[in-house]
């Protein structure tokens, strides 16, 4: 049998609010498989990010990694930046991982230099663009080079160059064997990586398979655009 990475069980989360933010998910990622979890805003990923990642415990059910321990890139950039200038804030999670000061400079170049973030490496990181934090945020992870790495709304603010960088380092991330859980809308900037896709709709779990058999479900229904729609024309340049 091949390794299991990740085991999400029967997982529940409901809010002390009564808000039920997920509903008994079950699903288990293989190491080196890279999947995509798809869903319109409110639908539970954040929350199974957070679970997934021991920030938050689920109501019900369980969630087990497998040797392996997660690398985040959270939703929200601001959130992630520890140090006052990216050098540093790359620094801060490379340290935790027993390197030596020479193997924590150069993993931290090396980031640098994978997310074209070299000539920022001295700057304020809070005063840094949407875009460039979220670039900071993928520096601080691959300098970490977690086993298992999962993006949350990975392109949300970055430009075209920035989402090909971040494109760029999954597929590298692919290649070197690592697992990959990308959780996002924006399917038509990622789907051809992903070897699985799932949807989440509204706390549940409502399609598990291959990409190529999720973009013949109807996608709408669940708040997701089929990616496969695309534009010829000027006229077709609304989402209406
Ligand atoms: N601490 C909390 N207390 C109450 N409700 C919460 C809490 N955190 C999240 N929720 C609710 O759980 C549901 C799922 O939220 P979540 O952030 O996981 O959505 P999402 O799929 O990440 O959406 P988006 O695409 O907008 O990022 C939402 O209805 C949200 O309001
Ligand atoms: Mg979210």
């Amino acid at each position: 049998m091949e390794n299991i990475a990740l085991e999400v069980k029967n997982v529940g989360r409901t809010f002390a609010d009564g808000t039920v933010a997920l509903q008994d998910v079950t699903f288990s990622i293989r190491q080196g498989e890279f999947a995509v979890i798809a869903g319109s805003n409110g639908s539970g990923k954040s929350v199974l990010m957070s679970l997934i990642a021991g920030l938050d415990e689920p109501s019900s059910g369980s969630i087990t990694l497998h040797d392996c321990q997660a690398g985040l890139v959270f939703q929200e950039a601001d959130a992630q930046i520890l140090g006052e200038t990216p050098e540093e804030d790359i620094a801060f999670g490379a340290k935790n991982c027993d390197l030596s000061k020479q193997q924590v400079a150069e993993r931290v170049n090396f980031a640098l230099s994978e997310t074209g973030l070299t000539h920022k490496r001295s700057a304020y990181a809070r005063m840094l663009s949407g875009g460039e934090k979220r670039r900071l945020a993928v520096a601080g992870i691959l300098a970490m080079s977690r086993s298992l790495i999962i993006f949350d709304e990975p392109f949300a603010n970055l430009d075209w160059p920035g989402v090909q960088q971040v494109c760029a380092i999954m597929k590298q991330l692919k290649e070197e064997g690592k697992t990959v859980l990308v959780l996002t809308h924006e399917l038509e900037k990622v789907l051809a990586l992903a070897d699985r896709f799932m949807v989440l709709d509204k706390g549940q779990l409502v399609f598990d398979g291959t990409p190529a058999d999720g973009l013949k479900e109807n996608l709408e229904a669940w708040g997701i655009r089929n990616p496969l729609l695309a534009c010829r024309s000027i006229e077709e340049m609304v989402w209406l």
